[in-house]
């Protein structure tokens, strides 16, 4: 057997990672770090930044800027009503409605945009809506972007590894792509992988094979090892004797949660169901948002409340600044107006409105996401974390009860979830004998004290950030030697 090279396309973070049957072998992506942020920035003179050089530079050229958003004519679109309208309406007996009529679109150019962010790209993959983006009179396609961040990582194992040329590659998908208002989960993840293929073969890894994410970690489980150590051992999973076992895996990643349920027999791995939820970490640093920075800047319930009367429509606004990906749209008079309105009739949240005011006109949107996650993932070994943005005078102490309590509802959300997923198998959580627990999310206390509750004892310890990727690795190795088969959905892996 050959090289097994893997490849975890990540929403937050990327990694790849080479097995060669003794030993996992380190790959270096950004300053000696085995994984790299799923960043790509790219700059006026298009220039691309990778990683975290990609978020480097985009919250610099960012620093002090603001936005000037300017409106220009898209054009004229031919609206044409459909038969069936013209019909119904004949038949009310109204006027024939004419059957088409001309609309002008308008556009927003942003007149000083240093550069642009792509963050975040797997979870457009499956989306109608995003396509490709019109970049400094160039027009840039999701399946570029994604392109060129997996060419970046092939480009980062030249030179440290043996050539991967020859190797079998296995790349990662999660059960379920997310797809908000799409045409259906079936119709989302073909529209995913087909992005994906094309996207791996513009990097020159067309042979590449899709692996479940959730059924990595159990291959790198029985591997054992640790990247780059031969001290500890590392070997192709072997059968096993005894009675079986049943194998739960929980990925709490960035962008999804994914569940698999996995059955060890003696000689033979058996998947035997999986499922996923857009839940990961993205949508708790978003609810950290809402219930702690909300509040500072009058976009929580009770002051939006008071504006209501108003009918300043500032509610509209909300959303838009809790995806920063969308905050920028806001620079025009029309929502600017409308904030400083709601500063006249509510004096006392004048201040708070001022630091909305803020954010927008100084695209400081991202920041406040990167540094409330930042908070985030500190306060999973420390009592309380700092999030201070001067810039945008926001300033706050997050406390770890405070994210409890704001887990809580999420919390309950994905522990009913796991529930119903182990008994759609027809057997209950206590018929788990193992759970493994991984994905950059699963390091946060409440998440682990919750499975920890739900399968007492039985959680094993796993690399929350490498287990995924090597089991692609071995998956890889384990493929090219014929051992994965497929019978009807489900996924066979022999281990003799
Ligand atoms: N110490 C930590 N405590 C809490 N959360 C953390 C910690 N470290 C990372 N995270 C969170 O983990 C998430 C990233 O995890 P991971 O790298 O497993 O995701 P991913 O593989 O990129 O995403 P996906 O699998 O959904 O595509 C982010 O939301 C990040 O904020
Ligand atoms: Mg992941």
């Amino acid at each position: 057997m050959g090289l097994g090279f893997g490849i975890d396309f990540g929403t937050t973070n990327s990694t790849v990672c080479i097995y060669d049957g003794q030993e996992f072998l380190t790959v270096y992506l950004e300053n000696e770090q085995i994984t790299m942020p799923s960043l790509l920035y790219v700059d006026r003179e298009f220039r691309p930044f990778f990683g975290e050089a990609a978020r480097t530079r985009f919250l610099a050229d960012n620093e002090g800027r603001r936005i000037q958003l300017e409106k220009y004519e898209v054009g004229t679109i031919e609206i044409v009503l459909g038969d069936n309208a013209f019909e119904s309406m004949d038949h009310t007996g109204f006027d024939p409605a004419p059957t088409s009529y001309d609309a002008s679109v308008t556009g927003v150019t942003d007149l000083n945009l240093p550069g642009f962010l792509f963050a975040g790209s797997k979870r457009l993959l499956g989306q109608t809506v995003f396509e490709s983006v019109q970049l400094f009179g160039r027009r840039f396609r999701l399946v570029a972007v994604v392109s060129s961040l997996l060419k970046h990582l092939l480009s980062r194992t030249t030179g440290q590894v043996p050539q991967v040329e020859n190797a079998s590659i296995r790349v990662g998908r999660p059960v379920n792509y997310e797809c908000p208002g799409t045409d259906g989960q079936e119709g989302c993840n073909d529209r995913a992988i087909d992005r994906m293929r094309e996207a791996l073969s513009y990097a020159g890894l067309k042979s590449a094979e899709f692996f479940l994410e959730p059924i990595a970690p159990v291959l790198a489980w029985m591997a054992g090892g640790s990247v780059g150590d031969r001290v500890s051992p590392v070997a192709d999973p072997q059968p096993r004797a005894g009675r079986g076992e049943n194998v739960l895996v929980l990925d709490f990643g960035g962008g999804t949660l994914d569940f698999s349920l996995v059955r060890i027999a003696a000689n033979r791995i058996e998947v035997r169901d999986n499922d996923g939820y857009a839940l990961g970490g993205d949508i708790i640093t978003e609810m950290l948002i809402r219930d702690h920075v909300f509040p500072l800047i009058g976009f929580d319930e009770e002051t939006l409340a008071e504006v209501r009367p108003h009918n300043l429509e500032v509610d509209e606004l909300v959303p838009l600044i809790l995806n920063w990906r969308t905050t920028y749209m806001l620079n025009q008079p029309e929502y600017l107006n409308r904030l400083r309105e709601a500063m006249r009739v509510l004096p006392s949240a004048a201040h708070r409105f001022n630091r909305a005011r803020l954010l927008i006109v100084r695209n400081y949107s991202y920041h406040l996401f990167h540094a409330v996650d930042l908070a985030k993932q500190r306060l999973t070994t420390e009592a309380v974390a700092e999030v201070r943005l001067p810039a945008v005078d926001i300033e706050l102490s997050l406390m770890r009860e405070e994210m409890e309590s704001s887990l809580a509802t999420y919390l309950s959300s994905v522990t009913t979830k796991i529930s119903a997923f182990c008994r759609s198998d027809g057997a209950g959580p206590d018929q788990v004998d193992s759970v493994i627990l991984t994905g950059g999310t699963s390091l946060i206390p409440a998440i682990q004290e919750s499975i920890q509750e739900l399968f007492p004892r039985r959680v094993v310890p796993i690399d929350p950030f490498q287990s995924i990727v090597k089991g692609f690795a071995i998956a890889a190795r384990l493929g090219a030697d014929g051992r994965l088969s497929q019978d009807g959905d489900r996924l066979i892996i022999d281990l003799e």
